[in-house]
């Protein structure tokens, strides 16, 4: 029997690791920041979903030896320049709710709604470094709708659908989102080189 690879996911979202782990599980055995002993808050303070992610792959890397990848996300909204951006999660200071209320303020009387989700793993193996990104773009609507999901789910319907995230539910979400395309090419590539 062969052993199986061992790499790093940084993160200790049980959501994002079984979505991993599933796609990548026949040839890597996928680890959480828990599973190595790691329960540091790990520097995010690059200014780009890239930088974040290069900065805490390169954080298990040095700290612990493992080859590893992490993932940076958040919502860009065309009319307001990017924003929220790599702020997503801390845009008002108060959680997903007043994040939302905020937006949806800051995008009042306007009718350009285009807006993306995106998503950049940085993957550190070996002496190599490779980056892996997913977009998924769509509109943000005027008001919520749906309880499914997280974030900004309620108020984002992407291309070619009616519902926002959170009414389209996880199946047809993570099929189409911007994480999943990310891993996929990380999945892809992963396999390709093993
Ligand atoms: P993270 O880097 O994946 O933890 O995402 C940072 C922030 O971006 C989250 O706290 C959310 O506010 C937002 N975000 C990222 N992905 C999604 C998503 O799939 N749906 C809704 N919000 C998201």
């Amino acid at each position: 029997m062969t052993m199986k690879k061992k790499i790093v996911f940084a993160t200790n979202n049980a959501h994002k690791l079984e979505e991993v782990a599933a796609i990548l599980g026949d040839s890597f055995e996928v680890l959480s920041l828990r599973e190595i002993g790691c329960d540091a808050d790990i520097p995010e303070t690059a200014d780009s979903f890239a930088g974040n992610a290069l900065q805490k792959a390169q954080y298990v890397k040095e700290h612990y030896g493992y080859d590893c990848f992490a993932d940076d996300s958040g919502l860009e909204v065309d009319a307001l320049d990017g924003a929220p951006g790599i702020y997503s999660a801390r845009y008002s200071g108060g959680g997903s709710e007043a994040n939302m209320d905020k937006l949806l303020h800051n995008l009042t009387g306007k009718s350009e709604r285009g807006a993306q989700f995106r998503t950049v793993i940085a993957l550190l193996i070996g002496e190599e470094t490779q980056l892996f990104e997913g977009i998924v773009r769509g509109v943000i609507t005027e008001a919520r709708r749906g309880e499914g999901g997280f974030g900004y789910d309620p108020i984002f319907v992407p291309d070619g659908y009616e519902l926002t995230f959170a009414e389209l539910g996880a199946e047809v979400k993570n099929r189409i989102s911007h994480r999943a395309k990310a891993v996929e090419l990380l999945a892809q590539y992963l396999n390709e080189r093993k």
